[in-house]
């Protein structure tokens, strides 16, 4: 029931800031288990999450973190971040644009981090936004850090979501995108990137 009531809520900022939010449901358990199936976190020390919404990631990130690892999450959109805060009460939210991240790490008294999950609607932003996102995850990502994002398949053509791609084809070293996960609505891809 309450799932229900925040994927109304969910619908409810969608209709209000489609480009913010870009999805009219959150993601599936199945598309938020595969997204982070490929992170290697046993020895991280930072692990940011951006854009997590209601909190469905965050939810499969939790038990691969080890006791030394610290974990926070930046969310821009109050509403959902209230919901995220029910749902994980003992997690660390900060309520911002996760442009700011590199502020927000050096007040947690970190300099680098070592992955960033992103929810972020990468195909519908701006392209000055794109930059601007990408600039910061890249000016705090550790030598060899992760980056893993997903977008949906009927979006891969807009030219934003292949702007998006050929910057992480640029930036990292490492990028591989994945094959389609069905159980999702809408149908959605992935990306697992290193530095
Ligand atoms: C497609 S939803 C994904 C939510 C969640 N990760 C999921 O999979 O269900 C995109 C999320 O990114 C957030 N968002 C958009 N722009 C943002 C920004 N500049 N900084 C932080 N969060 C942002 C939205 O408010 C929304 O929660």
């Amino acid at each position: 029931m309450s799932r229900m009531r925040d994927n109304l809520a969910f619908f409810r900022q969608f209709l209000v800031r489609p480009a913010a939010i870009g999805a009219l449901l959150p993601s599936s358990r199945f598309l938020a288990r595969a997204v982070v199936s490929g992170l290697e976190l046993d020895s991280a020390r930072l692990v940011v999450e951006v854009g997590p919404g209601t909190g469905i990631f965050t939810d499969h990130v939790l038990p691969l973190l080890s006791p030394r690892t610290d974990f926070f999450a930046v969310e821009i959109n109050p509403h959902l971040a209230a919901i995220f805060r029910q749902r994980h009460p003992d997690v660390t939210l900060y309520v911002d644009s996760a442009v700011n991240v590199p502020r927000i790490v050096a007040e947690h008294g970190s300099r680098q981090v070592d992955a960033i999950i992103s929810g972020l609607p990468w195909a519908s932003f701006k392209p000055e936004l794109q930059d601007e996102l990408m600039g910061a995850f890249l000016s705090v990502l550790k030598p060899g850090g992760q980056f893993v994002s997903y977008g949906y398949i009927q979006g891969m053509v807009l030219p934003a979501a292949q702007r998006f791609r050929q910057t992480l084809l640029r930036q990292f070293s490492y990028v591989k995108l994945s094959g389609p996960v069905w159980l999702n609505v809408p149908p959605a891809f992935y990306y697992q990137c290193r530095l």
